[in-house]
């Protein structure tokens, strides 16, 4: 057993427009690097946090209380650890409050690295509740939809009521997610905040049929049920707003071919959906409706399929 290992834990989609809080789609090109070493102190700490320019991050904290990192170790920690403490240095490639599941792949790489580091480690299906802990931390809710897809990559079915237990749902061949992010943020705690605190009947019979149709098409590979069903009529209209250049984005996402289109996680990242072929135009149609109304950005293609976190070295 080594005494040191790093973990990669990718950025993810929360909520992927039709399942608020329950399903999450993990991304390629974005993600979190923890690096975890044992030591004989008798705490998890966070020696460092460092962003991907590899100046130590401005925002970030080293106190093990405050970072979702640290707090997901230390659950596992308590639970399996042995003798000793762990330290941490946690190196962020999401960026901060963007609706790509930033504080969830910083839980999820410390968790796979301290499991790693374990005398007996767990299976990666036992890692989900500690890495959990770190998520509830930054959102303040009990939610698995950027940390499922983090740790097992995927599309993942994950509603709070069968937990632990996730649901690996198949996707749909020659279909590409796009993510812009723009230059903005939104805190996912105060979004949460924001929403009502009950709907009526007819718009979660309404989320209910687009949740159940659009997991048939991912299964039957049936791009035009992707199109009909990919829509959040409970969420989205309360957290547009909170990002200035929603309409243009999702506008000329369409425009260019994507299935659907809407808020990744609380925002501000949108993502769509689209044929293969049409990715590249669709992500450089958000990307210019985006800078179009004066907002930098940044954007990733992806396949369904981007694969969890893993060990590096
Ligand atoms: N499901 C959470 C929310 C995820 O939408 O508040 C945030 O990324």
């Amino acid at each position: 057993m080594s005494d040191s290992v790093t973990a990669f834990a990718p950025a993810s989609i929360g909520n992927v427009g039709v399942g608020f809080d329950m399903l999450g789609l993990a991304l390629s090109g974005a993600g979190d690097r923890v690096s975890a070493r044992r030591t004989d102190s008798d705490s998890v700490t966070v020696a460092e946090v460092r962003g991907l320019d590899g100046e130590i991050h401005p925002y970030l904290s080293t106190n093990a209380k405050e970072n979702t990192a640290s707090i997901a170790a230390q659950a596992l920690w308590d639970a399996h650890g042995g003798e000793g403490g762990i330290e941490l240095k946690v190196y962020k490639g999401v960026p901060l409050q963007s609706g790509m599941g930033s504080s969830a792949a910083s839980a999820v790489a410390a968790t796979v690295a301290v499991n790693a580091l374990l005398d007996s480690p767990l299976a990666l299906e036992e890692l989900l509740l500690f890495a959990l802990e770190g998520e509830k931390y930054a959102s303040g809710g009990m939610h698995t939809d950027n940390v499922a897809p983090s740790l097992f990559g995927g599309l993942i079915l994950s509603p709070e009521v069968l937990l632990p237990e996730i649901i690996r749902l198949p996707t749909p061949k020659g279909v590409s997610v796009v993510l812009l992010h723009p230059d903005l943020q939104v805190n996912t705690a105060h979004a949460r905040r924001l929403l009502p605190k009950s709907i009526s009947m007819k718009l979660w019979l309404d989320q209910q049929g687009l949740l159940a149709g659009f997991i048939h098409a991912c299964a039957s590979d049936d791009i035009e049920l992707i199109g009909k069903t990919l829509r959040d009529v409970v969420i989205e209209p309360h957290r547009k707003g909170n990002v200035v250049c929603f309409e243009e984005v999702v506008t000329a996402a369409y425009k260019a071919g994507a299935l659907g289109s809407t808020l990744a996680g609380s925002g501000p990242s949108i993502f769509a959906l689209c044929k293969d072929n049409d990715a590249r135009n669709v992500a450089s149609a958000m990307e210019q409706a985006c800078r179009g109304v004066g907002i930098g950005c940044q954007s990733w293609v992806s396949a369904m399929t981007a694969p969890g976190a893993r060990i590096e070295d």
